[in-house]
């Protein structure tokens, strides 16, 4: 097969940033140009002090090992895809805002831009990985565009090869993923492909993990193994509505089912609803794909995952004023976290924007603290969240600390939306005594001991657990 030696990666996102900073990484034979249109993005990635555009723990040691050796960061698209003998698609495909398939479908606009560049410049034969996460069958129209804008002796194989990572253990699930998934035509040329991008990932993942399968079993393995996580968490959260009201204890339940050989313990966190810019899009993007193929029952049993997740979500704020004597309005309370889990500094889709927003109208007073979301972001999301309202009336609720201590300063409560690890070893006692009283804590994250909490005086409520502990 052939040996690839050069690989572009269109998109500097959390994805292609990581992916094929790693790919450099291990492969040093292997001359890696990550691509993109946003200027400032490429600057972060080439920073003489490696302020990098995103926070993800081990990455900027992987890049200060790589970045100028082989792996070189650019906005300089279209000399990428002339060098490259394979090209990774990793743009943004959000859910699509306006036209047909509003609210569910999958906006492939950055891929198809790409693939028509891609054919605009391409005066050699590549190799096109689709590593964006798409809708079944998108490889297709990529090859209909490739090969209806090509030029002579050009040929274009196309490979899916969908990321697993998940944030905020990107560079450790990239070292040792659990597979590598790669689609191909059956055809003796895609077969070719496939062999060659094999042959990159074999330079540290094992053979027996890296799986070969046909085109729109990969494409579509993608969406189902990330429906299936989301309705793990949707289904442990349902749960937690009953044990709320009957006084079972969610973490006990998740932990006996768990045991289960065939269950598995990994995943089953009960939590305010899940987050992130895969879950919610790629089911939305599974639900569009049932209707378009007539399959309404399925489209509907998918469906239900992300609404169990907005109940979730809505069912927290509610028991957050239900138990602060019904009304929050003129309260403090400070948020900790505003990312959608620990260990990034990523808010797409994160619970605490919504919790937040949902307090505003309320008319609280809202502190937040996050130790990796910048203040720029916080206010963006909030302004989407709450469309209509100027930013000067936001900012006249809601403030921003720099410490989970500062936060909690005079609140009537503390809510935990992120998990980070510094908010079980706050000094509880300090903040008990800044707070007002009665001091309650609401734990959306499953984190704090809630006992030891107790003990200090506060009042808790927990997630999947009913009673307020004294
Ligand atoms: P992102 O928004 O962080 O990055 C995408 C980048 O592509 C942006 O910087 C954008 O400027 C750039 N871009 C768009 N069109 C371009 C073009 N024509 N030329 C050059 N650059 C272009 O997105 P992401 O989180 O990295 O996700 C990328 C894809 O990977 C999505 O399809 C997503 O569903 C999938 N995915 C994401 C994750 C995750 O954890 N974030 C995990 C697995 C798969
Ligand atoms: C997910 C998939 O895990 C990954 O394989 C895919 O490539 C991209 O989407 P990511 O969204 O980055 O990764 O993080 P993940 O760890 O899956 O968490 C998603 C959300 O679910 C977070 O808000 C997290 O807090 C929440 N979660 C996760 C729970 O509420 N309970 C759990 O048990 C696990």
């Amino acid at each position: 097969p052939l040996k690839v030696t050069k690989i572009l990666c269109i998109g500097a996102g959390y994805v292609g940033g990581p992916t094929c900073a790693v790919i450099a990484l291990k492969c040093p034979h292997i001359k890696v140009t990550i691509v993109d249109l946003n200027q400032a993005r490429i600057d972060a990635w080439n920073s003489p002090d490696f302020k990098l555009p995103i926070y993800e723990p081990g990455l900027e040691d992987v890049v200060r090992q790589c970045r100028g050796r082989n792996l070189f960061f650019s906005t300089d698209v279209e000399k990428g895809i002339q060098d490259a003998e394979l090209i990774f698609v990793s743009v943004n495909t959000p859910t699509k805002k306006s036209g047909v398939g509003a609210g569910f479908a999958a906006d492939l606009n950055y891929v198809e831009l790409a693939t028509r560049q891609i054919a605009a410049v391409a005066t050699s034969s590549k190799i096109v990985v689709e590593k964006s996460t798409v809708p079944c069958r998108t490889a297709e129209s990529m090859r209909t565009i490739l090969e209806a804008n090509s030029k002579p002796n050009c040929r274009f194989d196309i490979l899916s090869n969908p990321e697993f990572l998940a944030e905020g253990t990107a560079i450790s699930d990239l070292f040792n993923p659990d597979r590598v998934l790669i689609g191909s035509l059956q055809t003796p040329e895609g077969k070719a492909a496939c062999a060659a991008l094999k042959g990159v990932y074999a330079n540290w993942v094992k053979e027996e993990q890296i799986l070969t399968v046909g085109l729109w079993s990969s494409e579509l393995s993608k969406l189902a193994a990330n429906a299936m996580l989301a309705q793990r968490i949707s289904s442990v959260n349902a749960l937690s509505a009953i044990c709320e009201a009957t006084g079972a204890n969610i973490d006990e339940v998740a932990n006996a089912v768990g045991y289960d050989s065939r269950v598995g313990p990994k995943f089953l966190k009960a939590s305010v609803g899940f987050g992130g810019s895969c879950f919610q899009k790629d089911i939305l993007n599974l639900v569009y794909l049932s209707e378009s193929l007539h399959l309404p029952e399925v489209a509907a049993y998918w469906r239900q995952v992300v609404e169990m997740n907005e109940y979730q979500k809505r069912r927290f704020s509610k028991r957050v004023v239900d138990t602060l004597f019904n009304t929050i309005t003129g309260k403090r309370i400070a948020v900790l976290g505003f990312a959608f889990k620990a260990d990034t500094g990523d808010t797409r889709e994160s619970a605490a924007i919504t919790l937040i927003r949902d307090f505003q109208s309320e008319r609280a007073l809202v502190n937040i603290y996050d130790p990796q979301v910048n203040e720029a972001q916080i206010w963006a999301d909030l302004q989407e969240a709450s469309p209509g309202i100027p930013l000067e009336s936001i900012k006249k609720q809601v403030t921003i600390h720099k410490s989970a201590l500062d936060a909690c300063r005079d609140a009537e409560a503390v809510v935990i939306a992120t998990e980070w690890k510094e908010f079980k070893e706050i000094a509880w006692e300090e903040v008990y005594k800044y707070m007002k009283k009665p001091a309650f804590v609401f734990d959306g994250r499953l984190l704090v001991d809630a006992e030891r909490l107790g003990a200090i005086g506060f009042k808790v409520t927990t997630i999947g657990r009913s009673a307020l502990l004294v």
